[in-house]
């Protein structure tokens, strides 16, 4: 297992291209799944989750090849109907085969995900959702056998929180159903509306991009799709929270900044300079520098909230601010498992519940540290604080990281941060 060294106290200064978005990747590659033929997907970012997503399509028959960042997948030889434990408890999204499958075979079998470590994250919807479209589901021996005779028919579904994967499982399942399909309370993550874009140029039709109300209709066939991945919001953010709290200034290029509303409005709220371009973000330190960051309030919330998979990124920008502020987390019930990392790095922090309350005050700085990482996001809000911090920093086991950061090492390097993996 490797480890990551930073030698903090660098500012960080310069350009990063930002990578396609992790969880726009995923539904599209179970997409592919709808029909028989062969798909380009590209700017699909090469990582742990991708690597994962494309092995379970191999167990089901499906071949692919990859050229830089555009992967190439070959429906045609569809032939297994099930994913299996052993995958799907290495990587929830798995579950994203569930609706495709049903929607072309008939019959899909899917491990149940079990546990995580950020919270219990059950996919009561996704079935409950399923058989609303008159899908038969059974939980046997730790799976979901869901299977149809015929076509689906379209009905009306209601989430009662929004679920981005449990959106994009429905939506798949009900491009083929009979009628018309509505999704209430639906989500409106960008990753969402990308899917929605590749399943319409498919030739399915559905209305509501961007919205919480998707209507579908079902259609008979399906074309394979030339579909690009959207860029990485939550890699763009985690690059400008290092910019930031490593006191530097720097751009992000290849990202859509419409989709950080939240992010860059608490980020203009700190005191830190926010300039968007077409497609780049410039963060400069604030006027009278780094010393001059305010501490800021945040709850994250369903898109266009305050992104939860940016919670643990903010805190350690928090940890070096001059006040004290209150971050909540709503989405899921466990996801401080930072706290008492940045802790060890002399962050000042208490959780109470679902609130983290985070007191710069009185605080001279972070001090480098051996620290592990626990979760994908949790592990890059140590890389945020190991780079402020004075100092050298060891994460221990960033296969964490490695399934959500394109070029990790490279890219920060880039920035001119000293980091660089060790054997454990
Ligand atoms: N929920 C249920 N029942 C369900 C589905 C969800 O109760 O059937 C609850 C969850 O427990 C949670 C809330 O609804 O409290 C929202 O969860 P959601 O279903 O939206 O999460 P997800 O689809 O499993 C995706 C991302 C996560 C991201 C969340 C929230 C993918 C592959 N994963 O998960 O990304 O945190 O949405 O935005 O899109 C990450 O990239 O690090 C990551 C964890």
């Amino acid at each position: 297992m490797d480890k990551l060294i930073i030698e903090g106290g660098k500012p960080l200064q310069g350009e990063v291209r930002i990578s396609g978005a992790k969880n726009a990747a995923l539904p599209l590659i179970a997409a592919t799944l709808l029909t028989s033929g062969i798909h380009t997907l590209r700017n699909v970012p090469d990582l742990r989750d991708t690597r994962t997503m494309l092995r379970l399509m191999e167990n089901l028959g499906v071949r692919h090849s990859r050229e830089h960042d555009v992967v190439t997948i070959d429906t045609t030889d569809l032939y297994h109907a099930e994913a299996a434990y052993d995958l799907v408890k290495t990587m929830r999204a798995s579950v994203l085969v569930l609706g495709p499958l049903v929607a072309r075979l008939g019959k899909a079998k899917v491990s149940l995900p079990g546990g995580c470590a950020i919270g219990a994250r059950p996919i009561n919807f996704h079935i409950t959702g399923l058989e609303r479209l008159g899908v038969t589901c059974k939980l046997e021996n730790g799976y979901v056998d869901a299977s149809i005779e015929g076509r689906m028919k379209g009905d009306v579904i209601y989430f009662d929180i929004p679920s981005v994967t449990g959106t994009e499982n429905l939506l798949m399942a009900a491009v083929f159903a009979e009628g018309k399909t509505v999704i209430k309370n639906a989500a409106r993550e960008p990753e969402v509306g990308n899917l929605v874009d590749m399943l319409n140029l498919m030739g399915a039709r559905i209305e509501g991009k961007g919205s919480d109300r998707l209507t579908i209709y079902g259609v008979e066939h399906l074309q394979p799709a030339d579909c690009a991945i959207i860029p990485d919001r939550i890699e763009a953010g985690t690059y400008l929270l290092a910019i930031a709290a490593s006191g530097g200034e720097g751009t992000i290029t290849h990202c859509i900044p419409e989709h950080l509303p939240s992010l860059l409005e608490k980020m203009r709220a700190t005191g830190l300079q926010i300039e968007e371009g077409e497609d780049t973000i410039t963060v400069r330190q604030p006027k009278g520098g780094y010393d001059r960051l305010q501490s800021v309030d945040i709850t994250t919330r369903p898109y266009p909230g305050y992104p939860t998979d940016l919670q643990a990124q903010f805190m350690a920008l928090m940890t070096l601010c001059s006040d004290v502020c209150v971050i909540q987390e709503t989405i899921f019930e466990n996801r401080f498992m930072h706290v008492p990392e940045l802790m060890r790095l002399g962050a000042n922090i208490r959780v109470d519940g679902h609130s983290a309350v985070i007191n710069g005050r009185s605080l001279d700085g972070l001090t480098g540290a051996p620290v592990m990482a626990t979760d994908l996001r949790a592990s890059s809000s140590l890389v945020i604080a190991g780079l402020a911090a004075s100092g050298r920093t060891e994460i221990s086991r960033i296969y964490h990281l490695e399934r959500g950061y394109e070029k990790l090492v490279e890219k920060l390097s880039e920035l001119g941060a000293s980091v660089w993996k060790e054997k454990e």
